[in-house]
């Protein structure tokens, strides 16, 4: 894990600016409130708890105010600022348990201390699922009703939500995690889309059949090419649905195994996932979505002709209950950060570390598989090949996209750096030391505000010329690797491994290098569904008021997703998905 850089001054900054001015007394952050003014500071009386913790955190913001208040630009590192955005302030302050600080779980804070915190604690939500609570809620029956449920509020989850209740439904959106965003709030990429505006204006020229040719090439060819067509056709309505939403879409860039650049991202070049789900969130807030957190579905419950009734969910304050619903869509995402089912799934990667989110186990699967749907491409995992080394942080494919080039230890090409992901980390895995470095200089950096990101995260090699940059990572054949390129770049043709894009030479310092190895970052597999997103059976046949959207699913990305089809298919899929549900269930 590579270590954050704080001055002591910056630490002592986050410290007053994380908890007000004395915060450094009592055992707990509830036994400091409590000696500040009892337990109404915090909680109403008579005391009741929703499991979303509305009512505490509205307490914490009349005290601390809101993160616009509290993020502090001057400090190295803002928690704040961070791209989990306008979350609860008890995602991490937790009170009488144990604090948990998240970004450990990518980055190593080791020497920021949050309050009253053991910042290694394992999150509740993460415990055994309790078999008998879960059997006792069935038998009690639902305790409230609704049309729709929708599990797991990320990208997907979001989008099934805004569609089934613009669709007239009724809806319940359930997350266990005690913020919302899953792992789309940790996409970097984009939104691959065809015959868009942003297109026309750069004028691109672009097809549906095009856009299908290479994920299918992608996903070598086992992709269910129904859904690809869908996820191509619906692309260019689902940017312009979150632009009516309010997300800014504007910046177009290539990715890996796309013809021509197709994927689209907010403009200056900042990453997706964090902008797509405030917008997301933002919107449910205005369509009066009920976004239930610390709410994990722990079983799916069908009625005696196997058609689904409802859920049972395990609040954090509330307990086990079960939720009577029409349909459910299952939004939940993949198992990247699950060991076990990884481990068991696709054994050669169960060491590998992940680009996922903590939230990313697994969870839909799992309960799918309980009430016997189909599985499908459930051993197809995905390493990205640019993951930070040694660290969890994803390396943009937008670094290489927009110019960087790709080198072993030595500083030598190895394979045309925009190729899918596959075989990139197939092929730096077979480099001496099974790591390579992204090399690139200061144009990119103007270009792409995510880059700063990484100097900020102190992971990025500097230096003011090639041959120093070389000096200091050991790469001793960089030089020549760059005046070659450079070359290549100013005649328009990669002669030594063809690479067709290249929109940037390596000639402005300063210069840039980052070490990269291949990590997991995507399940291609999972539940089965059509191409109405109803989930299928063992024997192919729709459950009655089940549907899936997103990673959760599997089919549409075959052996090999493509960058920027992971939102395309959480946005695409997410509004068929609730649209259909909606349908199924106001029909009812
Ligand atoms: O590398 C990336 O930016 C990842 C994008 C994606 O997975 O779609």
């Amino acid at each position: 894990m590579m270590k954050l850089k704080l001055s002591a001054l910056s630490v002592a900054a986050v410290m007053l600016s994380l908890s007000g001015a004395a915060y450094a007394q009592g055992g707990s952050l509830a036994d400091f409130h409590k000696s500040m003014g009892g337990c109404d500071t915090c909680h109403t009386k008579p005391l009741k708890v929703s499991d979303s913790e509305t009512h505490e955190n509205a307490q914490c913001q009349n005290c601390h105010g809101g993160y616009e208040d509290l993020a502090n630009d001057k400090l190295e590192f803002d928690p704040h600022t961070s791209h989990l955005g306008d979350i609860n302030c008890t995602s991490c302050h937790r009170a009488h348990d144990a604090p948990k600080m998240y970004c450990n779980e990518c980055h190593s804070f080791d020497n920021v201390e949050m309050p009253f915190a053991d910042t290694k604690a394992k999150p509740a939500w993460d415990a055994e699922w309790d078999q008998e609570a879960i059997a006792k809620a069935i038998k009690a029956g639902p305790k409230e009703t609704t049309q729709v449920v929708i599990v797991g509020a990320g990208s997907a989850g979001y989008n099934a939500a805004i569609a089934a209740k613009r669709a007239g439904a009724d809806v319940i959106l359930l997350e266990k995690a005690p913020f919302t965003g899953g792992n789309s709030m940790l996409a970097a990429g984009g939104f691959n889309a065809v015959g868009t505006p942003q297109q026309a204006k750069k004028g691109i020229d672009d097809s549906i059949d095009s856009f299908v040719e290479d994920a299918m090439k992608g996903g070598r060819y086992q992709n269910d090419k129904a859904l690809v067509q869908i996820m191509a056709e619906e692309s260019a309505d689902g940017v312009k649905w979150l632009e009516s939403l309010g997300a800014n879409m504007d910046d177009l860039k290539r990715s890996g195994g796309a013809k021509v650049e197709r994927t689209h991202r907010p403009t200056g070049g900042y990453s997706v996932g964090p902008h797509i789900i405030d917008t997301l969130r933002a919107a449910a807030e205005r369509e009066g979505i009920d976004v239930r957190l610390n709410s994990r579905v722990e079983k799916l419950v069908l009625n005696d002709d196997q058609a689904i009734v409802g859920v049972v969910v395990h609040g954090k304050h509330s307990g086990h209950k079960m939720i009577g619903a029409d349909a459910v869509v299952l939004a939940t995402g993949g198992y990247g950060m699950n060991k076990e089912m990884v481990a068991y799934y696709r054994p050669t990667f169960k060491d590998m570390t992940s680009s996922n989110n903590v939230t990313a186990t697994g969870d839909g699967i799992r309960l799918a598989k309980e009430i016997g749907a189909s599985m499908t491409d459930i051993d197809w995992v995905q390493a990205h090949p640019t993951i930070g080394k040694d660290s969890r942080i994803l390396i943009s494919e937008t670094v290489r996209g927009v110019g960087a080039i790709m080198v072993n230890v030595h500083g030598e090409r190895f394979i045309n750096e925009l190729t899918t992901r596959d075989r990139a980390s197939d092929a730096i895995l077979k480099q001496d030391e099974q790591y390579a470095w992204l090399v690139f200089d200061e144009q990119l950096i103007e270009k792409k505000q995510m880059v700063r990101g990484y100097e900020h995260l102190g992971m990025l090699s500097k230096a003011n010329t090639i041959e120093d940059l070389a000096k200091i990572t050991g790469m001793e054949s960089l030089a020549k690797t760059a005046e070659d390129y450079n070359r290549y770049q100013a005649a328009g043709k990669d002669e030594a491994f063809g690479r067709s894009d290249m929109p940037l030479n390596l000639s402005q310092p300063p210069y840039y290098a980052v070490k990269v190895a291949p990590g997991i970052h995507h399940t291609m597999g999972g539940v089965a569904v059509d191409t109405n997103s109803n989930v299928l059976n063992l024997q192919s046949w729709p459950i009655q008021g089940l549907y899936a959207a997103g990673e959760v699913t599997g089919g549409g990305h075959g052996y090999n997703r493509l960058g920027g089809n992971a939102i395309a298919d959480t946005v695409v899929f997410g509004r068929r998905a609730g649209e259909h549900a909606a349908e199924y269930a106001t029909k009812k």
